[in-house]
Protein backbone atom coordinates (compact mmCIF):
# COMPACT_ATOMS: atom_id res chain seq x y z
CA UNK A 1 0.00 0.00 0.00
CA UNK A 2 2.87 2.67 0.50
CA UNK A 3 4.44 1.33 -2.57
CA UNK A 4 0.63 2.74 -4.30
CA UNK A 5 0.98 6.14 -1.94
CA UNK A 6 4.86 7.09 -2.83
CA UNK A 7 4.06 6.01 -6.50
CA UNK A 8 1.06 8.42 -6.85
CA UNK A 9 1.62 10.82 -4.29
CA UNK A 10 3.76 14.16 -5.86
CA UNK A 11 5.53 14.51 -2.60
CA UNK A 12 5.75 10.84 -1.10
CA UNK A 13 5.49 9.76 2.34
CA UNK A 14 9.21 10.80 3.19
CA UNK A 15 8.61 14.23 2.31
CA UNK A 16 5.52 14.91 3.38
CA UNK A 17 3.26 17.27 2.22
CA UNK A 18 1.70 19.96 4.81
CA UNK A 19 -1.41 18.99 6.65
CA UNK A 20 -2.58 22.94 5.69
CA UNK A 21 -1.54 23.01 2.39
CA UNK A 22 -4.50 24.79 0.92
CA UNK A 23 -5.63 26.87 4.35
CA UNK A 24 -2.03 27.81 4.97
CA UNK A 25 -2.53 30.51 2.12
CA UNK A 26 -4.59 32.73 4.02
CA UNK A 27 -3.24 31.62 7.51
CA UNK A 28 0.69 32.00 7.06
CA UNK A 29 2.32 34.93 8.37
CA UNK A 30 0.31 38.04 8.14
CA UNK A 31 -0.87 37.65 4.08
CA UNK A 32 -4.05 38.04 4.95
CA UNK A 33 -4.92 39.91 8.12
CA UNK A 34 -8.69 40.11 7.08
CA UNK A 35 -9.11 36.30 6.51
CA UNK A 36 -7.34 35.66 10.09
CA UNK A 37 -9.64 38.12 11.40
CA UNK A 38 -12.82 36.46 10.21
CA UNK A 39 -11.40 33.03 10.85
CA UNK A 40 -10.43 33.93 14.86
CA UNK A 41 -14.22 34.99 15.14
CA UNK A 42 -15.32 32.02 13.75
CA UNK A 43 -13.59 29.91 16.29
CA UNK A 44 -9.58 29.58 15.55
CA UNK A 45 -8.40 29.52 19.46
CA UNK A 46 -4.86 30.78 18.87
CA UNK A 47 -2.25 31.86 16.94
CA UNK A 48 -0.86 28.12 16.88
CA UNK A 49 -3.80 26.69 15.42
CA UNK A 50 -4.52 29.76 12.81
CA UNK A 51 -0.92 28.68 11.19
CA UNK A 52 -0.46 24.89 11.52
CA UNK A 53 -3.75 23.47 12.19
CA UNK A 54 -5.75 21.77 9.22
CA UNK A 55 -8.88 23.37 8.21
CA UNK A 56 -11.43 19.90 7.36
CA UNK A 57 -14.95 21.00 6.34
CA UNK A 58 -17.75 19.01 7.19
CA UNK A 59 -20.40 18.77 4.65
CA UNK A 60 -23.92 17.44 5.78
CA UNK A 61 -26.65 17.02 4.00
CA UNK A 62 -29.11 17.33 7.35
CA UNK A 63 -32.39 19.01 6.83
CA UNK A 64 -35.32 18.00 8.66
CA UNK A 65 -39.06 16.58 7.36
CA UNK A 66 -36.86 13.60 5.69
CA UNK A 67 -35.86 10.42 7.86
CA UNK A 68 -32.92 9.96 5.63
CA UNK A 69 -31.76 13.06 6.04
CA UNK A 70 -33.22 14.28 9.19
CA UNK A 71 -30.22 13.29 12.52
CA UNK A 72 -27.31 13.99 9.89
CA UNK A 73 -26.85 17.40 11.37
CA UNK A 74 -26.13 15.10 15.00
CA UNK A 75 -23.71 13.22 13.24
CA UNK A 76 -21.92 16.26 12.18
CA UNK A 77 -21.58 17.77 15.68
CA UNK A 78 -19.91 14.32 16.47
CA UNK A 79 -17.72 14.46 13.79
CA UNK A 80 -16.51 18.27 14.45
CA UNK A 81 -15.89 17.17 18.18
CA UNK A 82 -13.98 14.16 16.84
CA UNK A 83 -11.58 16.36 14.34
CA UNK A 84 -11.27 19.06 16.91
CA UNK A 85 -9.92 16.65 19.05
CA UNK A 86 -7.06 15.74 16.52
CA UNK A 87 -5.80 19.52 16.69
CA UNK A 88 -7.75 20.15 13.45
CA UNK A 89 -10.54 22.58 12.56
CA UNK A 90 -13.85 21.81 11.53
CA UNK A 91 -15.95 23.77 9.61
CA UNK A 92 -19.63 22.45 9.81
CA UNK A 93 -21.67 23.45 6.50
CA UNK A 94 -24.68 22.23 4.49
CA UNK A 95 -25.76 21.34 1.49
CA UNK A 96 -29.74 20.87 0.41
CA UNK A 97 -31.65 17.99 -0.34
CA UNK A 98 -34.81 16.29 -1.09
CA UNK A 99 -36.28 13.01 -0.07
CA UNK A 100 -36.67 10.53 -2.98
CA UNK A 101 -39.94 8.64 -1.28
CA UNK A 102 -41.61 12.25 -0.47
CA UNK A 103 -40.97 13.69 -3.83
CA UNK A 104 -42.15 10.16 -5.62
CA UNK A 105 -44.74 10.15 -7.96
CA UNK A 106 -45.56 13.97 -7.72
CA UNK A 107 -43.88 16.94 -9.84
CA UNK A 108 -41.17 17.14 -6.61
CA UNK A 109 -39.82 14.24 -8.10
CA UNK A 110 -38.57 16.39 -11.39
CA UNK A 111 -36.13 17.93 -8.49
CA UNK A 112 -34.56 14.88 -7.37
CA UNK A 113 -31.78 14.03 -9.91
CA UNK A 114 -30.35 17.59 -9.89
CA UNK A 115 -30.20 17.78 -6.06
CA UNK A 116 -27.30 15.51 -7.09
CA UNK A 117 -25.37 18.10 -9.01
CA UNK A 118 -26.25 20.87 -6.22
CA UNK A 119 -24.73 19.31 -4.02
CA UNK A 120 -21.67 18.55 -5.97
CA UNK A 121 -21.28 21.82 -6.50
CA UNK A 122 -21.92 23.19 -3.11
CA UNK A 123 -19.52 21.01 -1.93
CA UNK A 124 -16.41 21.98 -4.41
CA UNK A 125 -17.55 25.64 -3.55
CA UNK A 126 -17.13 26.13 0.14
CA UNK A 127 -14.03 23.30 0.29
CA UNK A 128 -12.30 25.74 -2.52
CA UNK A 129 -13.57 29.50 -1.88
CA UNK A 130 -13.04 28.51 1.82
CA UNK A 131 -9.40 27.09 1.41
CA UNK A 132 -10.46 23.80 3.24
CA UNK A 133 -7.67 21.28 3.24
CA UNK A 134 -9.64 17.85 3.50
CA UNK A 135 -13.88 17.15 3.36
CA UNK A 136 -16.04 14.65 5.63
CA UNK A 137 -19.19 14.03 3.64
CA UNK A 138 -22.20 13.00 5.37
CA UNK A 139 -25.42 11.82 2.78
CA UNK A 140 -28.41 10.36 3.36
CA UNK A 141 -30.45 9.61 0.31
CA UNK A 142 -30.74 8.76 -2.43
CA UNK A 143 -28.67 11.56 -4.55
CA UNK A 144 -26.69 12.01 -1.59
CA UNK A 145 -24.41 9.87 -1.81
CA UNK A 146 -23.12 10.50 -5.57
CA UNK A 147 -23.43 13.96 -5.02
CA UNK A 148 -20.65 13.87 -1.96
CA UNK A 149 -18.32 11.53 -4.25
CA UNK A 150 -18.96 13.78 -7.29
CA UNK A 151 -18.11 17.02 -5.04
CA UNK A 152 -14.97 15.47 -3.86
CA UNK A 153 -13.69 14.33 -6.93
CA UNK A 154 -13.93 17.45 -8.10
CA UNK A 155 -12.10 19.64 -5.59
CA UNK A 156 -9.71 15.97 -4.80
CA UNK A 157 -8.77 17.15 -1.61
CA UNK A 158 -7.94 14.20 1.37
CA UNK A 159 -12.21 13.24 1.98
CA UNK A 160 -14.42 10.49 2.99
CA UNK A 161 -17.71 9.54 3.53
CA UNK A 162 -19.67 8.84 6.45
CA UNK A 163 -23.08 7.23 5.08
CA UNK A 164 -26.06 8.07 7.68
CA UNK A 165 -27.00 4.88 8.14
CA UNK A 166 -29.99 2.52 6.83
CA UNK A 167 -33.83 2.34 8.74
CA UNK A 168 -34.84 -0.04 10.93
CA UNK A 169 -37.60 -2.28 9.73
CA UNK A 170 -41.08 -1.35 10.38
CA UNK A 171 -43.65 -3.85 10.98
CA UNK A 172 -47.36 -3.87 10.25
CA UNK A 173 -49.79 -5.45 12.89
CA UNK A 174 -52.45 -6.25 9.99
CA UNK A 175 -50.33 -7.60 7.63
CA UNK A 176 -48.47 -9.27 10.26
CA UNK A 177 -45.29 -8.84 8.84
CA UNK A 178 -42.00 -6.20 8.59
CA UNK A 179 -42.61 -3.32 5.90
CA UNK A 180 -40.58 -0.46 5.16
CA UNK A 181 -41.78 2.42 2.45
CA UNK A 182 -42.13 0.30 -0.28
CA UNK A 183 -44.74 -1.74 1.32
CA UNK A 184 -47.00 1.93 1.28
CA UNK A 185 -46.28 2.32 -2.29
CA UNK A 186 -47.02 -1.05 -3.39
CA UNK A 187 -50.29 -1.49 -1.39
CA UNK A 188 -51.32 1.66 -3.17
CA UNK A 189 -51.42 -0.78 -5.94
CA UNK A 190 -53.69 -3.06 -4.27
CA UNK A 191 -55.57 -0.44 -2.66
CA UNK A 192 -56.89 1.48 -5.80
CA UNK A 193 -57.45 -2.07 -7.52
CA UNK A 194 -59.58 -3.36 -4.50
CA UNK A 195 -57.25 -6.24 -3.45
CA UNK A 196 -55.73 -4.88 -0.20
CA UNK A 197 -56.33 -7.60 2.55
CA UNK A 198 -54.95 -8.96 5.26
CA UNK A 199 -53.78 -12.43 5.55
CA UNK A 200 -56.24 -14.81 6.06
CA UNK A 201 -54.68 -17.55 8.54
CA UNK A 202 -56.70 -17.43 11.17
CA UNK A 203 -56.17 -13.76 12.59
CA UNK A 204 -58.43 -11.00 12.58
CA UNK A 205 -59.53 -9.88 8.60
CA UNK A 206 -61.94 -7.31 10.13
CA UNK A 207 -59.82 -4.47 9.30
CA UNK A 208 -60.97 -2.08 6.14
CA UNK A 209 -58.57 -1.19 3.47
CA UNK A 210 -58.57 2.57 4.36
CA UNK A 211 -57.38 1.13 8.01
CA UNK A 212 -54.39 -1.49 6.36
CA UNK A 213 -53.50 2.38 4.65
CA UNK A 214 -53.33 4.15 8.15
CA UNK A 215 -51.27 1.08 9.87
CA UNK A 216 -49.22 1.30 6.85
CA UNK A 217 -48.09 5.05 6.75
CA UNK A 218 -47.84 4.96 10.66
CA UNK A 219 -45.42 2.10 10.93
CA UNK A 220 -43.55 1.79 7.74
CA UNK A 221 -40.79 4.45 8.88
CA UNK A 222 -39.86 3.82 12.21
CA UNK A 223 -37.42 6.44 12.82
CA UNK A 224 -33.93 8.46 10.84
CA UNK A 225 -32.23 6.61 8.19
CA UNK A 226 -32.00 5.96 4.61
CA UNK A 227 -35.01 3.14 2.81
CA UNK A 228 -33.53 0.05 4.21
CA UNK A 229 -33.34 -2.60 1.15
CA UNK A 230 -31.14 -2.62 -1.36
CA UNK A 231 -32.43 0.28 -3.22
CA UNK A 232 -30.85 3.54 -4.00
CA UNK A 233 -29.21 4.25 -0.82
CA UNK A 234 -27.88 1.24 0.53
CA UNK A 235 -26.84 0.41 -2.94
CA UNK A 236 -24.78 3.03 -3.66
CA UNK A 237 -23.21 3.57 0.31
CA UNK A 238 -22.77 -0.40 -0.52
CA UNK A 239 -20.47 0.61 -3.72
CA UNK A 240 -18.33 3.53 -2.28
CA UNK A 241 -17.46 1.82 0.78
CA UNK A 242 -16.14 -1.22 -1.51
CA UNK A 243 -14.45 1.38 -3.47
CA UNK A 244 -12.27 2.28 -0.66
CA UNK A 245 -13.97 6.16 -0.03
CA UNK A 246 -15.99 5.18 3.61
CA UNK A 247 -14.72 3.60 7.04
CA UNK A 248 -15.20 -0.12 6.91
CA UNK A 249 -19.23 -1.17 8.24
CA UNK A 250 -20.80 2.53 7.04
CA UNK A 251 -22.77 1.21 4.54
CA UNK A 252 -24.60 -1.59 6.43
CA UNK A 253 -24.61 0.46 10.44
CA UNK A 254 -28.07 1.22 11.30
CA UNK A 255 -28.28 5.08 11.68
CA UNK A 256 -29.58 5.10 14.91
CA UNK A 257 -27.33 2.75 15.97
CA UNK A 258 -24.67 3.89 18.47
CA UNK A 259 -22.07 2.16 16.02
CA UNK A 260 -22.63 5.34 13.87
CA UNK A 261 -21.40 7.43 16.08
CA UNK A 262 -18.66 5.87 17.02
CA UNK A 263 -18.23 5.65 12.96
CA UNK A 264 -17.96 9.43 13.14
CA UNK A 265 -15.56 9.26 15.94
CA UNK A 266 -13.28 7.30 14.09
CA UNK A 267 -13.62 9.69 11.04
CA UNK A 268 -11.07 12.07 12.23
CA UNK A 269 -8.11 9.73 12.95
CA UNK A 270 -9.12 8.52 9.45
CA UNK A 271 -8.94 11.77 7.62
CA UNK A 272 -5.59 12.90 9.52
CA UNK A 273 -4.23 9.33 7.45
CA UNK A 274 -5.41 10.76 4.45
CA UNK A 275 -3.68 14.18 4.87
CA UNK A 276 -0.85 12.49 6.23
CA UNK A 277 -0.54 10.35 3.76
CA UNK A 278 -1.89 12.70 1.03
CA UNK A 279 -4.47 10.11 -0.14
CA UNK A 280 -7.05 12.07 -2.15
CA UNK A 281 -10.07 11.38 -3.98
CA UNK A 282 -9.07 10.48 -7.61
CA UNK A 283 -6.20 7.82 -6.22
CA UNK A 284 -9.52 6.60 -4.64
CA UNK A 285 -11.99 6.68 -7.50
CA UNK A 286 -10.08 4.64 -10.22
CA UNK A 287 -11.29 1.63 -12.62
CA UNK A 288 -10.27 -0.68 -10.29
CA UNK A 289 -12.10 0.73 -7.79
CA UNK A 290 -15.11 0.95 -9.82
CA UNK A 291 -14.77 -2.64 -10.95
CA UNK A 292 -15.53 -3.24 -7.25
CA UNK A 293 -18.39 -0.75 -6.60
CA UNK A 294 -20.31 -2.63 -10.11
CA UNK A 295 -19.31 -6.21 -8.21
CA UNK A 296 -21.03 -5.40 -5.14
CA UNK A 297 -23.55 -4.26 -6.58
CA UNK A 298 -24.57 -7.08 -8.98
CA UNK A 299 -23.62 -9.54 -6.34
CA UNK A 300 -26.14 -7.86 -3.85
CA UNK A 301 -29.36 -6.58 -6.35
CA UNK A 302 -28.47 -3.10 -6.15
CA UNK A 303 -30.74 -0.66 -7.70
CA UNK A 304 -30.23 0.70 -11.47
CA UNK A 305 -29.99 4.16 -10.78
CA UNK A 306 -26.63 2.98 -9.15
CA UNK A 307 -25.84 2.57 -13.34
CA UNK A 308 -26.47 6.51 -13.93
CA UNK A 309 -24.74 7.42 -10.48
CA UNK A 310 -21.49 5.61 -11.45
CA UNK A 311 -21.48 6.78 -14.56
CA UNK A 312 -21.55 10.55 -13.16
CA UNK A 313 -18.71 9.63 -10.77
CA UNK A 314 -16.68 8.39 -13.33
CA UNK A 315 -17.06 11.41 -15.86
CA UNK A 316 -16.44 13.29 -12.79
CA UNK A 317 -13.35 11.88 -11.72
CA UNK A 318 -12.03 11.13 -15.33
CA UNK A 319 -12.34 7.32 -15.23
CA UNK A 320 -13.51 5.71 -18.65
CA UNK A 321 -16.58 3.88 -17.40
CA UNK A 322 -19.28 2.90 -19.80
CA UNK A 323 -22.12 1.26 -19.89
CA UNK A 324 -20.37 -2.08 -21.23
CA UNK A 325 -18.74 -2.53 -18.54
CA UNK A 326 -21.91 -2.76 -16.65
CA UNK A 327 -22.63 -5.88 -18.83
CA UNK A 328 -19.24 -7.20 -18.84
CA UNK A 329 -19.43 -7.36 -14.83
CA UNK A 330 -23.09 -8.38 -14.78
CA UNK A 331 -22.08 -11.52 -17.05
CA UNK A 332 -19.69 -12.96 -14.39
CA UNK A 333 -21.02 -12.31 -11.01
CA UNK A 334 -24.02 -14.09 -9.61
CA UNK A 335 -26.71 -12.72 -7.97
CA UNK A 336 -26.67 -14.25 -3.65
CA UNK A 337 -28.74 -11.64 -2.17
CA UNK A 338 -32.10 -12.28 -0.75
CA UNK A 339 -32.33 -8.71 0.08
CA UNK A 340 -35.64 -6.33 -0.84
CA UNK A 341 -36.51 -5.25 -2.80
CA UNK A 342 -36.48 -8.30 -4.81
CA UNK A 343 -36.03 -10.43 -1.53
CA UNK A 344 -37.07 -10.71 1.85
CA UNK A 345 -34.09 -8.95 3.86
CA UNK A 346 -33.64 -5.55 4.71
CA UNK A 347 -29.79 -3.86 5.66
CA UNK A 348 -30.61 -4.30 8.98
CA UNK A 349 -30.55 -8.16 8.67
CA UNK A 350 -27.33 -7.70 6.84
CA UNK A 351 -25.87 -6.03 9.33
CA UNK A 352 -27.12 -8.35 12.16
CA UNK A 353 -24.97 -11.25 10.66
CA UNK A 354 -21.95 -9.07 9.53
CA UNK A 355 -22.59 -6.08 7.52
CA UNK A 356 -20.89 -5.41 4.55
CA UNK A 357 -17.71 -6.20 5.58
CA UNK A 358 -18.07 -9.57 5.56
CA UNK A 359 -19.65 -9.84 2.89
CA UNK A 360 -16.78 -8.02 1.27
CA UNK A 361 -14.41 -10.45 3.03
CA UNK A 362 -16.30 -13.15 1.35
CA UNK A 363 -16.38 -12.02 -1.68
CA UNK A 364 -12.55 -11.04 -1.41
CA UNK A 365 -12.03 -14.67 -0.52
CA UNK A 366 -14.13 -16.17 -3.32
CA UNK A 367 -11.28 -13.67 -5.71
CA UNK A 368 -14.21 -11.62 -7.04
CA UNK A 369 -13.68 -8.12 -5.15
CA UNK A 370 -10.45 -6.90 -5.58
CA UNK A 371 -9.09 -6.82 -1.68
CA UNK A 372 -5.79 -4.92 -2.57
CA UNK A 373 -7.31 -1.27 -3.44
CA UNK A 374 -6.33 1.16 -1.03
CA UNK A 375 -9.00 3.04 1.01
CA UNK A 376 -9.24 6.36 3.28
CA UNK A 377 -7.88 4.32 6.33
CA UNK A 378 -4.76 4.26 4.89
CA UNK A 379 -4.63 0.46 4.79
CA UNK A 380 -6.45 -2.03 1.55
CA UNK A 381 -10.22 -3.06 2.00
CA UNK A 382 -8.78 -6.75 2.65
CA UNK A 383 -7.00 -4.88 5.45
CA UNK A 384 -9.98 -2.90 7.03
CA UNK A 385 -12.22 -6.13 6.70
CA UNK A 386 -9.43 -9.16 7.76
CA UNK A 387 -10.47 -8.79 11.59
CA UNK A 388 -14.26 -8.76 10.74
CA UNK A 389 -16.48 -11.74 11.43
CA UNK A 390 -17.21 -14.06 8.47
CA UNK A 391 -20.67 -14.62 7.23
CA UNK A 392 -21.86 -16.90 9.58
CA UNK A 393 -22.64 -20.58 8.61
CA UNK A 394 -26.40 -21.09 9.04
CA UNK A 395 -27.23 -17.26 7.78
CA UNK A 396 -29.53 -16.88 4.92
CA UNK A 397 -29.40 -13.99 3.37
CA UNK A 398 -26.68 -14.10 1.64
CA UNK A 399 -26.47 -17.45 -0.75
CA UNK A 400 -23.96 -19.61 -1.79
CA UNK A 401 -22.05 -18.45 -5.03
CA UNK A 402 -23.03 -22.32 -5.66
CA UNK A 403 -26.37 -21.81 -5.68
CA UNK A 404 -27.15 -18.28 -6.29
CA UNK A 405 -30.15 -16.41 -7.31
CA UNK A 406 -29.39 -16.00 -10.47
CA UNK A 407 -25.74 -17.04 -12.18
CA UNK A 408 -25.12 -13.56 -12.91
CA UNK A 409 -26.02 -10.05 -12.42
CA UNK A 410 -29.43 -8.21 -12.48
CA UNK A 411 -28.81 -5.44 -14.21
CA UNK A 412 -29.04 -6.06 -18.25
CA UNK A 413 -27.61 -3.41 -20.52
CA UNK A 414 -29.89 -3.39 -23.32
CA UNK A 415 -29.36 -1.93 -26.69
CA UNK A 416 -31.62 -2.02 -30.15
CA UNK A 417 -33.63 0.15 -32.06
CA UNK A 418 -36.01 1.69 -29.63
CA UNK A 419 -32.80 2.74 -27.18
CA UNK A 420 -29.68 2.72 -29.72
CA UNK A 421 -27.72 4.42 -27.13
CA UNK A 422 -28.21 1.77 -24.34
CA UNK A 423 -31.33 1.61 -21.81
CA UNK A 424 -31.26 -0.47 -18.05
CA UNK A 425 -33.08 -2.91 -17.40
CA UNK A 426 -32.94 -4.68 -13.68
CA UNK A 427 -33.74 -8.63 -14.30
CA UNK A 428 -33.84 -10.99 -11.40
CA UNK A 429 -34.69 -13.57 -13.51
CA UNK A 430 -38.27 -14.24 -11.03
CA UNK A 431 -40.22 -12.58 -14.46
CA UNK A 432 -38.49 -14.27 -16.78
CA UNK A 433 -35.68 -13.46 -19.39
CA UNK A 434 -37.91 -12.40 -22.06
CA UNK A 435 -41.05 -10.13 -22.79
CA UNK A 436 -42.97 -9.39 -26.17
CA UNK A 437 -45.71 -7.03 -25.83
CA UNK A 438 -47.92 -4.54 -27.51
CA UNK A 439 -46.51 -1.07 -26.70
CA UNK A 440 -48.95 1.98 -25.01
CA UNK A 441 -47.86 4.80 -24.63
CA UNK A 442 -48.13 8.12 -21.71
CA UNK A 443 -46.27 11.10 -22.34
CA UNK A 444 -45.48 11.98 -19.14
CA UNK A 445 -45.83 9.65 -16.11
CA UNK A 446 -48.98 11.34 -14.61
CA UNK A 447 -50.97 10.04 -17.71
CA UNK A 448 -49.83 6.36 -16.55
CA UNK A 449 -50.55 7.04 -13.21
CA UNK A 450 -53.90 8.46 -13.56
CA UNK A 451 -54.88 5.48 -16.00
CA UNK A 452 -53.70 2.85 -13.64
CA UNK A 453 -56.14 4.74 -11.09
CA UNK A 454 -58.94 4.61 -13.07
CA UNK A 455 -57.84 0.96 -13.18
CA UNK A 456 -57.79 1.05 -17.07
CA UNK A 457 -54.52 -1.47 -17.20
CA UNK A 458 -56.21 -4.64 -18.33
CA UNK A 459 -54.27 -7.80 -17.22
CA UNK A 460 -54.82 -9.59 -20.24
CA UNK A 461 -52.74 -9.05 -22.83
CA UNK A 462 -49.10 -8.54 -22.57
CA UNK A 463 -48.65 -5.21 -22.40
CA UNK A 464 -45.14 -3.05 -22.70
CA UNK A 465 -46.70 0.20 -21.05
CA UNK A 466 -44.27 3.02 -22.45
CA UNK A 467 -43.82 6.29 -20.22
CA UNK A 468 -41.49 9.14 -22.62
CA UNK A 469 -40.77 12.64 -22.35
CA UNK A 470 -39.01 12.22 -18.59
CA UNK A 471 -35.46 12.17 -19.42
CA UNK A 472 -32.96 14.35 -18.22
CA UNK A 473 -34.28 17.05 -20.63
CA UNK A 474 -37.85 15.84 -21.16
CA UNK A 475 -38.73 15.69 -17.80
CA UNK A 476 -36.70 17.64 -16.94
CA UNK A 477 -35.02 15.94 -13.85
CA UNK A 478 -35.30 12.19 -15.19
CA UNK A 479 -38.15 11.67 -12.28
CA UNK A 480 -38.28 8.21 -10.58
CA UNK A 481 -41.49 5.96 -11.42
CA UNK A 482 -42.12 4.08 -8.23
CA UNK A 483 -45.57 4.81 -8.32
CA UNK A 484 -46.30 3.42 -11.29
CA UNK A 485 -44.06 0.41 -11.00
CA UNK A 486 -45.06 -0.49 -7.23
CA UNK A 487 -48.91 0.31 -7.78
CA UNK A 488 -48.20 -2.16 -10.69
CA UNK A 489 -46.62 -4.65 -8.26
CA UNK A 490 -49.22 -4.23 -5.97
CA UNK A 491 -52.38 -4.59 -8.15
CA UNK A 492 -50.54 -7.85 -9.35
CA UNK A 493 -50.76 -6.85 -13.00
CA UNK A 494 -47.83 -9.76 -14.44
CA UNK A 495 -48.96 -8.82 -18.10
CA UNK A 496 -47.09 -5.82 -18.20
CA UNK A 497 -43.83 -4.31 -18.60
CA UNK A 498 -42.69 -1.00 -18.23
CA UNK A 499 -39.91 0.84 -20.00
CA UNK A 500 -39.17 4.80 -19.66
CA UNK A 501 -36.39 7.18 -20.64
CA UNK A 502 -36.96 8.46 -16.94
CA UNK A 503 -35.96 6.33 -13.93
CA UNK A 504 -37.18 3.77 -11.83
CA UNK A 505 -36.65 4.19 -8.08
CA UNK A 506 -34.24 1.32 -6.64
CA UNK A 507 -37.56 0.13 -4.50
CA UNK A 508 -38.77 -0.94 -8.10
CA UNK A 509 -38.87 -4.45 -9.23
CA UNK A 510 -41.15 -6.92 -12.32
CA UNK A 511 -39.92 -6.39 -15.62
CA UNK A 512 -38.50 -2.67 -15.84
CA UNK A 513 -36.62 -0.58 -18.16
CA UNK A 514 -35.17 2.55 -17.55
CA UNK A 515 -32.76 5.22 -18.87
CA UNK A 516 -33.59 4.83 -22.70
CA UNK A 517 -31.42 6.72 -24.81
CA UNK A 518 -31.47 8.68 -26.60
CA UNK A 519 -34.82 10.42 -24.52
CA UNK A 520 -38.00 11.47 -26.76
CA UNK A 521 -37.73 14.82 -25.65
CA UNK A 522 -34.33 15.01 -28.17
CA UNK A 523 -36.17 12.66 -30.70
CA UNK A 524 -35.01 9.47 -30.03
CA UNK A 525 -36.47 6.49 -31.16
CA UNK A 526 -38.92 5.71 -27.96
CA UNK A 527 -40.59 8.91 -28.83
CA UNK A 528 -41.74 7.68 -32.30
CA UNK A 529 -43.55 4.45 -30.86
CA UNK A 530 -47.24 4.39 -31.60
CA UNK A 531 -49.54 2.04 -29.78
CA UNK A 532 -49.79 -0.77 -30.84
CA UNK A 533 -46.48 -1.71 -32.03
CA UNK A 534 -44.48 -4.68 -30.89
CA UNK A 535 -41.63 -4.31 -28.51
CA UNK A 536 -39.84 -7.42 -27.22
CA UNK A 537 -37.48 -7.08 -24.40
CA UNK A 538 -34.65 -9.59 -24.41
CA UNK A 539 -32.05 -9.79 -21.58
CA UNK A 540 -30.72 -13.17 -23.01
CA UNK A 541 -29.77 -11.33 -26.04
CA UNK A 542 -29.48 -7.95 -24.56
CA UNK A 543 -31.79 -6.31 -26.75
CA UNK A 544 -34.65 -4.19 -26.38
CA UNK A 545 -36.50 -3.24 -30.35
CA UNK A 546 -39.65 -2.71 -31.87
CA UNK A 547 -40.90 -4.51 -35.11
CA UNK A 548 -41.42 -0.88 -37.06
CA UNK A 549 -39.37 -0.75 -40.23
CA UNK A 550 -36.69 1.78 -40.63
CA UNK A 551 -38.46 3.31 -43.52
CA UNK A 552 -41.55 3.31 -41.23
CA UNK A 553 -39.23 5.14 -38.21
CA UNK A 554 -37.85 7.86 -40.47
CA UNK A 555 -41.61 8.52 -41.94
CA UNK A 556 -42.66 8.97 -38.06
CA UNK A 557 -39.23 10.92 -37.59
CA UNK A 558 -40.21 13.54 -40.51
CA UNK A 559 -43.92 14.04 -38.75
CA UNK A 560 -41.86 14.32 -34.78
CA UNK A 561 -42.04 17.81 -33.72
CA UNK A 562 -39.99 18.71 -30.71
CA UNK A 563 -41.91 19.04 -27.42
CA UNK A 564 -42.27 22.86 -26.16
CA UNK A 565 -40.09 23.14 -22.94
CA UNK A 566 -42.43 23.36 -20.28
CA UNK A 567 -40.22 24.40 -17.93
CA UNK A 568 -38.32 27.93 -19.33
CA UNK A 569 -37.00 29.54 -16.22
CA UNK A 570 -35.63 28.61 -12.60
CA UNK A 571 -33.23 25.15 -11.98
CA UNK A 572 -35.11 22.99 -14.01
CA UNK A 573 -34.63 25.24 -16.96
CA UNK A 574 -31.03 25.43 -15.82
CA UNK A 575 -30.68 21.84 -15.73
CA UNK A 576 -32.64 21.01 -18.71
CA UNK A 577 -29.90 22.90 -20.83
CA UNK A 578 -26.64 21.91 -19.55
CA UNK A 579 -27.46 18.01 -18.72
CA UNK A 580 -25.91 15.25 -20.90
CA UNK A 581 -27.70 12.15 -21.58
CA UNK A 582 -27.90 9.38 -18.99
CA UNK A 583 -25.80 6.78 -20.84
CA UNK A 584 -22.96 9.84 -19.81
CA UNK A 585 -24.43 9.77 -16.55
CA UNK A 586 -26.74 13.13 -16.74
CA UNK A 587 -24.12 15.62 -15.04
CA UNK A 588 -23.88 18.84 -15.80
CA UNK A 589 -20.50 19.76 -16.40
CA UNK A 590 -19.84 17.84 -19.63
CA UNK A 591 -19.32 20.01 -22.13
FE1 LIG B 1 -34.31 8.58 1.17
FE2 LIG B 1 -35.37 6.30 0.18
S1 LIG B 1 -36.29 8.28 0.37
S2 LIG B 1 -33.33 6.69 0.82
Amino acid sequence: YLEFVRSSSPTGVDNKPKLNRYSTHLTREHDFPGAQAMLFAAGVPDRLAMQTAPHVGIASVWWEGNPCNMHLLDLAKEVKKAVQSRDMLAWQYNTVGVSDAITMGNQGMRFSLQTREIIADSIETVTCAEAHDANITIPGCDKNMPGCIMGMARHNRPSLMIYGGTIDKGYSKTLRRPINVATCYEAFGAYTYNTLRQPDDGGDTSKTKDEIMEDLERNACPGAGACGGMYTANTMATAIESMGLSLPGSSSTPATSPAKMRECAKAAEAIKTCLELDITPKKLITKRSFENALVITMALGGSTNAVLHFLAMAVTAGVELTLDDFQRVSDKIPFIADLAPSGKYAMADLYEIGGIPSVQKFLIAAGLLDGDIPTVTGKTLAENVASWPSLPADQVIIKSLESPIKKSGHIQILKGNFAPAGAVAKITGKEGLKFVGKARTFDKEVQLNEALNRGEIPAGENLVLIVRYEGPKGGPGMPEQLKASAAIMGAKLTNVALVTDGRYSGASHGFIVGHVTPEAAVGGPIALVEDGDEITIDAETNSISMAVSDEELEKRRQKWTPPRMVVTRGVLAKYAALVSDASHGAVTDLF
